[in-house]
């Protein structure tokens, strides 16, 4: 969910509603905005994209100059008008937009219920509203505190109140939110990119702070109430490279997948050195002392970035030596792994702002081990809060299912293997071919991007399907997760991505002639064993589409279709692979008519546990 907020000269709805389009990542099955002239206080809300509520605003507009808003991915209590942000009190005095989720509402619904209090919506936020309004009494900023004691969970949350006109107050536990300052007046965001362009300045809220700003001031303070020094920092510092515009492109997907060559070159750019043969990283904050103790490593993330974390433990062990668990950040955060002083943890984000991931970071941290981001969005949460790390420099990702940051996070793993190989054993003979290898990989991918027009034939073919099963072995097992995880997210078909040889033990029980297999299979050491497994496939009436080494005649007499990709090294293939299996999913996605770069149910960021 993210939340916008406004104070000052201007009229406050085209600002809330312009900043909530640029929070839309966070979610967008619902969204709301209430805004305040004098002594009332003006509701719009609305189920759906968040046009719907600017349609709503169009039709009914919502005068005053300050105001609170929210996008909503749904927690508690379906997408429905009535759930969506701000929630009320019942004597409609106090307004509440809040992202995170109050795990005791159960109880302290049961409280208010008990002293009368009827509830309107089925969300664990209006509680919060009919709790500040139980502790008002002229002070907004006490009565939050005070409702705040009693919660359970987390959230960033900010209120209005008819009484205090023009005044935000809000609060932070565990979901990032940012004052803004700028010459218009004061504002709040979930993400500091949300108010480039109208504040100059931002602070964060740290955990456990609450604020208040008003048009001409704001001051946060701690839970006794007590004002906190927090520092300013420029927005500019904020704005990632890259444009947020479709370029002629019909979806930010395919624009982003097209992008590739150019957001892997970007991803290299000045990191690779021919000196010493190694690769360079200007924030990894680690004496050479410490990367030398390294014995263990430990990489969590979610969805797509999960997968490249497995990519990485494949690299990590063959280039570095090094052995790394790859863990869910949902899984990692509840788990007591005996983890040593010499074990450092990397978390994998393209938002910086996934509430398990960063969780996980945390969690982490407080055990005293080293922790390192390998993120896509500047000064986001895991970025800031990372002890180091590596940015991935692919600009603004906007399609909801992720593309370009997988296959630039797959790069960056590359170049950290390299550099960690290159302080244990590897020579600087195999650190300049991995070097060599990775400089031309943009051209390689460049290449790839030309299977397009086949990959649409393909997928006209299989359009209709039911299932489809992606497998591949060692490198490619991770790429066969992330291409079925590509056509389940976008078009809606149950895909399963498995070990090409584990498939024998379950998934072969699903294969008909109406559930196709994707092979993952150029050439490479276990080219024959992934061979044996598509035969096995084919025995039983499957169709195979095989993802190959150019001109593979063996493969072609088998498969029903073939998509020839360029040769690679093995520990880039996941990232050449991953070309096509996106643009599969991409084109039946379109053929089905579904909503490629806004999937229902997904939010490009979860900022929920
Ligand atoms: C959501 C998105 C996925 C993404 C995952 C992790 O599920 O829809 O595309 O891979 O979150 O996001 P992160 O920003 O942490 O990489």
């Amino acid at each position: 969910c993210g939340i916008i907020g406004f104070s000052g000269r201007r009229e406050a709805a085209p600002i809330l509603i312009d900043g909530l389009k640029r929070l839309e990542y966070r979610g967008y099955d619902s969204s709301g905005l209430v805004t305040g002239t004098g002594g009332s206080l003006h509701l719009r809300k609305k189920a759906g994209r968040i046009a719907e509520l600017a349609k709503e605003v169009a039709a009914r507009p919502a005068p005053g100059t300050f105001g609170i808003s929210h996008t909503r991915w749904a927690t508690h209590g379906g997408a429905t008008d009535r759930n969506a942000h701000p929630h009320f009190d019942t004597a409609g005095d106090i307004a509440v937009v809040h992202n995170g989720v109050i795990e005791n509402h159960h109880t302290l619904r049961n409280q208010l219920q008990a002293d009368g209090v009827e509830f309107r919506s089925e969300t664990d936020t209006e509680v919060l509203a009919h709790l500040i309004s139980h502790y008002y009494e002229g002070d907004l900023l006490a009565a939050v505190k005070h409702a705040l004691a009693l919660v359970k969970g987390t959230y960033g949350c900010a209120v209005v109140c008819r009484h205090d006109p023009g005044v935000i107050v809000g609060a932070r536990l565990g979901s990032p939110l940012v004052i803004g300052i700028g010459p218009d007046g004061h504002y709040l965001a979930s993400d500091a990119n949300a108010l480039a362009g109208y504040a100059t300045q931002v602070v964060y809220l740290n955990d456990r702070q609450i604020f208040q700003l008003d048009q001409d001031s704001w001051v946060i303070r701690n839970q006794d109430l007590d004002t906190v020094d927090a520092p300013l920092q420029d927005i500019e510092h904020f704005l990632g490279g890259g444009d947020a515009e479709l370029n002629g492109f019909p979806h930010y997907m395919l624009k982003e997948i097209y992008e590739q060559p150019e957001t892997l070159a970007n991803a290299m750019r000045g990191r690779l050195d021919d000196s010493d043969s190694t690769a360079h990283f200007g924030g990894l904050n680690l004496t050479s002392q410490q990367l030398r103790q390294i014995d263990r490593v430990i990489m969590t993330a979610c969805g797509t970035s999960y997968h490249a974390g497995m990519v990485g433990e494949y690299l990590f062990e063959e280039l570095a030596r090094i052995p790394v668990e790859v863990e869910y950040a949902s899984e990692l955060r509840y788990r007591n792994p005996p983890i040593d002083r010499s074990t450092v943890m990397f978390a994998i984000t393209q938002s910086g702002e996934t509430a398990d991931t960063l969780a996980a970071l945390r969690e982490s941290k407080r055990m005293g081990h080293t922790t390192l981001a390998i993120c896509n969005t500047v000064g986001s949460s895991i970025a800031r809060e990372a002890d180091g790390g590596v940015y991935l420099h692919a600009g603004p990702e906007i399609g909801v299912a992720s593309t370009k940051a997988f296959t630039s996070q797959s790069c960056v793993l590359t170049m950290l293997a390299l550099y960690l190989g290159r302080t244990r054993h590897l020579s600087s003979v195999q650190g300049q071919a991995i070097i060599d290898n990775l400089r031309q990989l943009p051209e390689k991918v460049r290449q790839t991007l030309g299977c397009h027009e086949r990959v649409k034939g393909i997928a006209a073919k299989y359009a209709h399907v039911r299932n489809v099963l992606y497998l591949g072995r060692q490198y490619l097992y991770p790429a066969a997760l992330e291409g079925a995880l590509k056509l389940k997210e976008i078009s809606y078909i149950h895909a399963e991505g498995y070990p090409a040889a584990e498939m024998k033990h379950g998934p072969i029980a699903l294969v008909d002639a109406d559930t196709p297999s994707v092979f993952l299979v150029p050439r490479g050491s276990v080219f024959d064993k992934v061979m044996s497994n598509m035969q096995e496939i084919k025995a039983r009436g499957g169709p195979v589409i095989a993802v190959c080494s150019p001109d593979d005649e063996e493969v072609a007499s088998i498969a029903d279709d073939i998509i020839p990709i360029p040769d690679v090294p093995e520990y880039l293939q996941p990232i050449i692979a991953a070309i096509p299996l996106q643009l599969l999913a991409y084109e039946i996605a379109l053929l089905r008519g579904c909503d490629v770069d806004k999937p229902r149910n997904l939010a490009k960021s979860v900022t929920v546990e």
